[in-house]
């Protein structure tokens, strides 16, 4: 019987280099820490977060990362809740694709992490569009924020509140130890745990987990 207690995460938008797979490889290392069945979706033919898993010291088994098509993804994701997986975190491409739409539909919610580039806050309309079309929670997540960056910060936030977007409380700083983390297969926390960086991951973790309803333990217990 399916695990209808399952959470999918998309992670998009169509502007390249912003930061999906470095968040969704972060978020998926916290949701691992935290005890909980995590498998990442990689749909980007580049396989970013594929070749990050591969990079990763071999006992750091977890997370689970697996190259999905959008024709594969509504029975991949289906085997994965009758599996018992407690959440699913879907890397999208960047560009205009068919991944992002399937990704976007399975998903009970969106993070659309998002820079102060012209060129990024130019396309969030499109994927706010996404998700209003298909009925999801989209939450802007500002990323690159230069470490002094207030008004940045703020500049990201004015334009997804414009188009009706919500957003996390917090904001992703730029910290070299996001790049090293991904150079060695792993993330910021696991480089540097008591760094900025991975306190900024850990509060965004525990947030997207209370939005999520993922009452960790609760499922451990239930596991166990
Ligand atoms: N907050 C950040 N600070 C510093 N580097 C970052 C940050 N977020 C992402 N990066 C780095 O920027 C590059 C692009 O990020 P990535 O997650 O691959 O983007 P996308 O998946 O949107 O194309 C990667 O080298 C990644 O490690
Ligand atoms: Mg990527």
């Amino acid at each position: 019987m399916a695990d209808s207690d399952t959470k999918v995460v998309a992670i998009t938008i169509n502007k390249g280099g912003v930061g999906k797979t470095q968040i969704t490889r972060s978020v998926g290392v916290a949701a691992a820490g935290a005890g909980l069945a995590v498998v990442i979706l990689d749909m980007d033919t580049q396989q970013n977060s594929t070749s990050w898993r591969k990079r990763r010291p071999k006992e750091m088994v977890l997370p689970l990362v697996q190259f999905t098509t959008e024709n594969d993804l509504p029975e991949t994701i289906c085997r994965l809740k009758v599996g018992g997986c407690d959440l699913v975190l879907i890397d999208t491409p960047p560009g205009r694709n068919t991944e992002a739409p399937a990704a976007v539909e399975a998903a009970d919610l969106v993070l659309i992490p998002c820079t102060s580039e012209t060129e990024c806050l130019e396309g969030l309309p499109r994927t706010a569009r996404l998700c209003r079309t298909l009925g999801k929670r989209g939450i802007v997540v500002p990323n690159f924020v230069h470490p002094s960056g207030k008004a940045e910060d703020a500049q990201i936030r004015g334009v997804a509140e414009g188009n009706k977007l919500e957003l996390s409380p917090m904001s992703l700083h730029e910290f070299q130890v996001h790049r090293d983390g991904s150079f060695h297969g792993k993330t910021a926390q696991e480089l540097e745990p008591n760094g900025k960086a991975s306190k900024e991951i850990n509060a965004l973790w525990e947030w997207l987990s209370n939005e999520l309803h993922l009452g960790t333990s609760a499922r451990v217990h239930k596991r166990a």
